[in-house]
């Protein structure tokens, strides 16, 4: 470990990312976030930071899996590993609207390189299903599997995408209705979900010397999600300069309280010491709302929404 200890997560290669220091990779999105860089400045450090999907070697994780994981540790990577099969593949389909919408070039310019990453993350976990988790090899038969895996609450906020996709993708010059879904994508499904998400993976795999591939994908996803999510806290707080903070807020009021429920009717476990989901995606929320000027009486509004709505509906 004291090897890469001065090594920061913005230059690792893929062969460096399992032994990086545990702090640094949950950290890092949050240093980045508080950069605010630019939508150019995003893209050079896209360029910069590639990997690759196909390299990743899952022998050693699928024995790691099979015979040395205990059987909580195992019911949690699998509910993970489905949440983001689910969320990746979905993630994929919501940006082509985002990207088409896109208010300035410097956003369409950006947003071309997130539609690459998202495909390279859908692969991965195309990969993690069949080659970890056992599922069926065809993507069409895999994505009903891991959603039939998916929590309720993850169900409800899936379907809430599509609703507000679907009403971009017929006014896509609607700058309000553009800011609605990059409030739910980004902030919330990607800045709040996925990042929390991944930042519970590495911390709970950590240490532990088990499961390297997993852990180099998911602190590979981890860094690209900083990217993502700087994106989606640069446009917001443009949004808000402009006035758009009503539509921006409605659509956190209706999809934060889901995405921070996201465990529910789940049968993971997490070890002690793990701060739950919830208590990280309620500090995330804190953090980003801060950061594109929403007063903090809503944040707080929102935070108390929790426990208050009825468990989403299973179907
Ligand atoms: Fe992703
Ligand atoms: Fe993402």
């Amino acid at each position: 470990m004291t090897r890469w200890s001065t090594l920061l997560l913005d230059d690792a290669s893929l062969a460096q990312m399992p032994d990086l220091p545990v702090d640094h990779v949950l950290r890092h999105a949050d240093v980045v976030a508080a950069q605010q860089p630019k939508p150019q400045a995003l893209y050079e450090r896209w360029e910069k930071q590639q990997w690759s999907a196909q390299a990743i070697e899952l022998e050693p994780d699928r024995h790691d899996f099979d015979k040395r994981l205990s059987q909580p540790a195992k019911k949690a990577i699998q509910e993970s590993v489905a949440t983001f099969i689910i969320g990746e593949y979905t993630g994929l389909d919501l940006l082509a609207p985002i990207l088409t919408g896109a208010p300035e070039e410097t956003d369409h310019l950006y947003l071309g390189t997130q539609i690459a990453d998202e495909t390279r993350h859908t692969q991965l976990m195309l990969r993690l299903g069949e080659e970890i988790l056992g599922l069926d090899s065809d993507p069409k038969r895999m994505l009903v599997q891991a959603w039939n895996m998916c929590t309720p609450p993850h169900r409800e906020l899936s379907r809430l995408e599509t609703e507000v996709i679907r009403t971009l993708q017929n006014a896509p010059s609607d700058y309000g209705q553009w800011l609605r879904a990059v409030a739910l994508f980004h902030l919330i499904s990607e800045g709040v979900l996925a990042l929390v998400g991944q930042r519970a993976i590495v911390q709970s795999l950590h240490k532990v010397p088990l499961m390297p591939g997993l852990k180099a994908g998911f602190t590979a996803m981890c860094r690209d999600e900083s990217r993502h999510v700087s994106f989606g806290l640069h446009a917001l707080r443009q949004g808000v300069r402009e006035g758009y903070t009503d539509e921006i807020c409605d659509m956190i009021e209706q999809s934060a309280p889901l995405a921070l429920r996201i465990e529910e009717g789940g049968e993971a476990e997490y070890a002690p010491g793990i701060p739950s989901m919830r208590q990280l995606g309620i500090d995330s929320l804190r953090r980003q709302l801060r950061l594109i000027g929403i007063d903090q009486t809503f944040t707080e509004h929102v935070v108390g929404l929790i426990g208050k709505q009825p468990a989403a509906e299973d179907s």
